[in-house]
């Protein structure tokens, strides 16, 4: 075991873009893991921060980035590793920026995200409500229902090496189902066959961006959506994927993305094969997801989630429900069945209409949309008695949060990818009379330090 842990160190683990001081190897014991995934100990009153690392190992770390208050350290011997830690079993770990926590077992996963989460809700919100233990999700591996592989010149198609653009490329990835390896193969093949040119982010030159493949876990469907830089892309790239055996494509969408930006998706779709939109089903409802929508990645922990909402508001049926952030409906539709009223407000309108064709497929008559920003919607509104919400990673705007508080619901339920913008948001609901009461986990992204938290906020008694 020893000798496969100081092997696996000897693996480049942090790629050479930080500025590279004189390699110095120093003794350390991890106190923690943060969030963002690196573990955390302390040398001499200093944090050095130390990738792939488990709380309580010692180890011996070498310096390779010196700031005036941290250094970032990486493992060049594990001299008393944690009980906790496994073999990863993907042999792109080390490389690959997809995942942080192979290392680490799936349970111990579970503990470090609770941690990491109740952290940010105590020191950042003053939150006296803890969350109780992260929801395991039923698959570790292949639960992904999305990925989105960049391209770069000649020929790479993988994914990014850790916080670089340098491009790694997997065989497969043990996240996503095992056809995208197929279907990355295809492509991989297709485009040099087609001398389809490539995308250089750094000249701004190429066609070829990224290759996004989305699939319906309950409907088997798949589609595939090719980001090019330019309205044209060759047919050659794509023509025979409709025939790659044990695939459901049931459409190939173009993305055009003109400019040059970190942004994966432009404005600007064209369905090229078959339709620009898959099914999916969770619970008892169906959805359809447009290639520009947002869904959920893990459709199993979806479902948790929807069960969180109804569990948190406990509703009678005569409830007028505000759903903010309400993406292809997902909540709302699920919801619709057990109150009086919903409106969703969406920014995105390929999600709007979406959603509305969903309230059609579902028979859903008491829920209605609007193509909004949420800040702007709520004037609308005077009252309202249970109130969703499912921002972004950058959690609330203040105004946003004043103007919630101002409808007086009864009950919120704040479902969030990132716990310390929803505990920042919290410390401002709990200034304004509203306080968390129950704070409940649910692992969408088993293999890495992501964690979705879902809040139940109540008036204070
Ligand atoms: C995390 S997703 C949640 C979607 C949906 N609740 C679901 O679970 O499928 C966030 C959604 O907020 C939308 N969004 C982002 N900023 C917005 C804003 N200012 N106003 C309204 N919607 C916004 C995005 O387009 C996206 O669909």
């Amino acid at each position: 075991m020893q000798n496969s842990h100081r092997r696996l160190c000897e693996e480049p683990l942090l790629p050479g873009d930080y500025p590279r001081i004189q390699a110095v190897a120093i003794e350390l014991v991890i106190d923690k893991i943060v969030y963002g995934g690196d573990g955390i100990g302390n040398y001499n009153g200093v944090k050095v921060f130390v990738p792939y690392s488990a709380p309580q190992e010692r180890l011996l770390v070498s310096i390779q980035v010196k700031k005036k208050d941290y250094y970032i350290g990486r493992i060049k011997e594990i001299l008393e590793p944690s009980p906790f830690r496994v073999q990863p079993p993907c042999p792109y770990f080390f490389t690959c920026g997809g995942c942080h926590f192979q290392h680490l077992q799936y349970d111990y996963q579970l503990v470090v995200k609770k941690l990491i989460a109740n952290e940010a809700l105590q020191r950042i919100g003053k939150v006296s409500c803890l969350a109780s233990n992260p929801k395991p999700a039923p698959r570790q591996w292949h639960y992904r229902n999305k990925t989105q592989f960049p391209l770069s010149p000649p020929h790479k198609i993988g994914y990014f090496q850790r916080k670089t653009h340098q491009i790694v490329e997997t065989e497969k990835c043990l996240l996503h189902p095992t056809i995208f390896d197929s279907i990355r193969r295809f492509f991989k093949n297709s485009i040099k066959e087609a001398s389809e040119t490539i995308y250089d982010e750094n000249r701004h030159e190429g066609n070829i961006r990224h290759i996004i493949l989305r699939q319906g876990f309950n409907t088997d469907e798949c589609l595939v959506i090719i980001v090019t830089k330019e309205e044209r892309v060759k047919q050659a790239v794509y023509q025979e994927l409709i025939h790659l055996d044990g695939t459901n494509i049931v459409g190939i969408v173009q993305n055009i993305n003109p400019i040059k930006t970190n942004r994966v998706l432009g404005d600007k779709f064209r369905t090229l094969v078959g339709r620009g939109f898959y099914y999916e089903k969770i619970l008892d409802k169906k959805f359809k997801i447009a290639a520009g929508s947002f869904f959920q990645v893990n459709t199993a922990q979806t479902e948790t989630l929807a069960q969180m909402v109804l569990k948190f508001f406990q509703p009678q049926g005569s409830e007028e429900v505000l759903d903010l952030f309400s993406g292809v409906g997902t909540f709302a539709i699920i919801l619709a069945d057990f109150v009086k009223k919903i409106t969703g407000v969406e920014i995105n309108p390929i999600a709007v209409a979406d959603a509305r064709e969903n309230l059609e497929l579902n028979s859903i008559k008491n829920v209605e949309f609007f193509c909004q920003n949420a800040e702007s919607a709520l004037a609308k509104f005077n009252q309202i008695d249970l109130v969703i919400l499912d921002p972004p990673r950058k959690g609330l705007t203040s105004e946003l949060i004043r103007s919630i508080v101002g409808l007086k619901p009864r009950r919120l339920c704040y479902i969030s990818c990132n716990p310390t913008t929803l505990a920042r948001d919290l410390a401002q609901f709990d200034q304004l009379g509203y306080e968390a009461t129950e704070i409940e986990l649910v692992d969408l992204f088993p293999q890495t330090y992501h964690i979705e938290t879902v809040a139940k906020i109540m008036p204070k008694q």
